[in-house]
């Protein structure tokens, strides 16, 4: 099927890279105009080569100015704003005993906070225009645990319920903005290939994160995208603060 999501304006964070530019690739194949914004500013090319209308801007999702002004930009462009997926994140390996509090503290600021501010923004955008949907980028670590992970763990199961409590919001008549969360396993993305080299770089370690997931292999970025693509589109009107996994079996344990 094409252009799922035809006529709809989306803002896509961490849109640079891995899942958020795949995402990105796959909402603008299927008909929606896209903003991609990325703290990186190679996500400027990334916009130019999907041609416009889209159009990749720079914003740290971390700055609470900076989301007001690209919500209000994209809407006084685009008209409206429709989508949201927010895909920016950052993953720093640390079991309880060895996690700095700077790392753990840098990890929040971007997880969470990072995404109740564009939540935050894209609401009261999406409220005023006709309601939207929002899509968090949570993992398999917001739902079960892995020791050395203890920030990563603590700021993805963060994204879960204030994904849940923004739908509950949302749910409202007078607001009418759908909102949930996706949890991917090991995906083959830059983030990965970083994990593998922090844990040694061996093909051990690559072998270690591919046999996390029952099915025995990395997840590919389209396969969350199309997860995504459904949560964005009416094709899911009705589905809201739900948290679904796409995990090659690793939750079903
Ligand atoms: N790859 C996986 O296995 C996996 C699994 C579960 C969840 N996730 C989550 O998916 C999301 C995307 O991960 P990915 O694998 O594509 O990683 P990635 O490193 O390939 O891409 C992340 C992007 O986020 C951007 N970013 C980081 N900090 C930012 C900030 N402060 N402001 C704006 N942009 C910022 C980076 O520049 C980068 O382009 C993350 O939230 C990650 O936690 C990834």
């Amino acid at each position: 099927m094409a252009n799922r999501v035809e006529g709809k304006v989306a803002i896509v964070t961490g849109a640079a890279s891995g899942i958020g530019r795949g995402c990105a690739e796959m909402l603008a194949r299927e008909g929606a105009r896209v903003f991609l914004t990325d703290r990186d500013p190679r996500v400027v090319d990334v916009g130019a080569a999907l041609g416009a209308p889209h159009e990749g801007l720079v914003l740290d999702v971390t700055d609470e100015a900076g989301w007001q002004r690209v919500v209000d930009d994209v809407v006084a462009r685009a008209g409206k704003l429709d989508i949201l997926v927010n895909s920016a994140g950052i993953g720093v390996l640390g079991d309880i005993e060895h996690a700095t509090l700077k790392e753990f503290r840098l990890m929040y600021a971007v997880n969470v906070e990072g995404v109740f501010l564009g939540c935050r923004a894209a609401v009261g955008a999406m409220k005023q225009t006709g309601g939207g949907s929002i899509v968090n980028i949570s993992s398999v670590a917001g739902l079960v645990a892995d020791p050395n992970l203890a920030g990563y763990c603590a700021s993805k199961g963060a994204v879960r319920m204030l994904t849940k409590s923004i739908a509950m919001h949302g749910a409202r008549k007078s607001v009418n903005v759908r909102c949930n969360s996706v949890h991917p396993s090991f995906i083959d993305t830059p983030m990965v290939a970083g994990m593998a080299e922090a844990m040694g770089g061996t093909d051990g370690a690559h072998e270690k994160l591919a046999k996390a997931a029952p099915m025995g292999r990395l997840g590919r970025v389209e396969e969350v995208a199309y997860l995504v693509l459904y949560l964005a589109s009416d094709e899911s009107s009705f589905t809201t603060g739900a948290e679904m996994v796409v995990d090659g079996g690793l939750t079903a344990r």
